[in-house]
């Protein structure tokens, strides 16, 4: 490894949207590169691109991540390699409709994409990154992170996941040399929309940003140190709050009583 070398990057699900832009821009940084989506034919011909614009190496790996076998395998190449330097947990699933209206091996679908593969993958590389002291791991939630509409309560679930694991991630390795960084994009320009069964053009255009503008903000946000990064939120200081609020919850939850609410409907309920 020379000393200018920022090692390899690893983006899931950049055969398309959120995660091909980060193909692009971490190839622009100078990382070499493994794609991983179940596309690959999308997936060789972005590599090919890559590799003729910035001259970095690029490696291709066609995996389905809902189905074991491949997560394992993929694991396997990720805690084999020792150049790995970042992560981006990006590949992701969606069904937006009401929850009876979709079949439970669809919800699975997306638990195991969204939400398992983030951690088995993040917890694949932990182990050298604790050993080097160093690497950057992404993962990329989603506003439904902390909010369930009426058609993305499952989706809404897996997202719930990523945020916890991330930032309880994050506050794990705070004394170490590695960078935990949460994504919380809003409706953003992708095919995960026609995935979703709603299409894109049924959204309001201004609330839509552009993958480009989603990524390009959030590698600002790794940039300048947030742990936690919401493209398109002006007002910072929400999260700060939210943020504050539940810790302020999980404090005054250490009480070891029922609260006094509770105790009139105890006392009548004995008598
Ligand atoms: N677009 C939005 O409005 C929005 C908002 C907030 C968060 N996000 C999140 O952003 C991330 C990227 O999504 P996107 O909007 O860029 O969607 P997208 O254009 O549909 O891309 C999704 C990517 O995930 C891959 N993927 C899906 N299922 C997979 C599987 N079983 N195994 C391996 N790869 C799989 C797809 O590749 P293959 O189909 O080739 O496998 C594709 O490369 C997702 O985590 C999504 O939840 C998106």
């Amino acid at each position: 490894m020379n000393i200018s070398d920022v090692g390899i990057a690893v983006v899931t699900g950049s055969s398309a949207g959120i995660g091909k832009v980060y193909a692009d821009r971490l190839a622009r940084r100078g990382y070499d590169l493994i794609l991983i989506a179940r596309r690959k034919d999308r997936l060789e011909e972005l590599a090919q691109q890559l590799q003729r614009k910035y001259g970095v190496t690029v490696e291709v790996i066609s995996a389905d991540l809902a189905k074991e076998e491949d997560l394992k395998n993929v694991g396997e190449v990720l805690s084999n390699n020792s150049r790995i330097t970042l992560l981006v947990n990006n590949a992701g699933t969606a069904e937006m409709k009401p929850s009876a209206q979709i079949p439970f091996d669809v919800i699975e679908q997306q638990m195991k994409v969204n939400a398992k593969a983030v951690s088995y993958l993040s917890l694949a590389l932990l182990p050298a990154f604790l050993k080097r002291n160093s690497g950057t791991l992404i993962n990329i939630g989603s506003v439904l992170s902390f909010f369930a509409l009426p058609f993305s309560t499952s989706y809404s679930a897996t997202k719930a996941h990523v945020m916890l694991f991330t930032i309880g991630l994050r506050d794990e390795l705070a004394d170490t040399g590695i960078r935990v960084q949460l994504v919380l994009p809003a409706s953003t320009d992708t095919e995960i929309w026609d995935v979703a069964g709603i299409g894109v053009h049924a959204l309001d255009p201004q609330s839509v940003m552009s993958a480009e503008d989603c990524v390009d903000a959030a590698l600002s946000g790794l940039d300048q140190g947030e742990t936690v990064t919401l493209p398109s939120v002006e007002d910072v200081s929400l999260w700060q709050e939210f943020d504050a609020v539940r810790i302020r919850m999980m404090n005054a939850s250490q009480t070891g009583k029922p609260a006094s609410r509770y105790k009139l409907m105890q006392k009548t309920a004995s008598e």
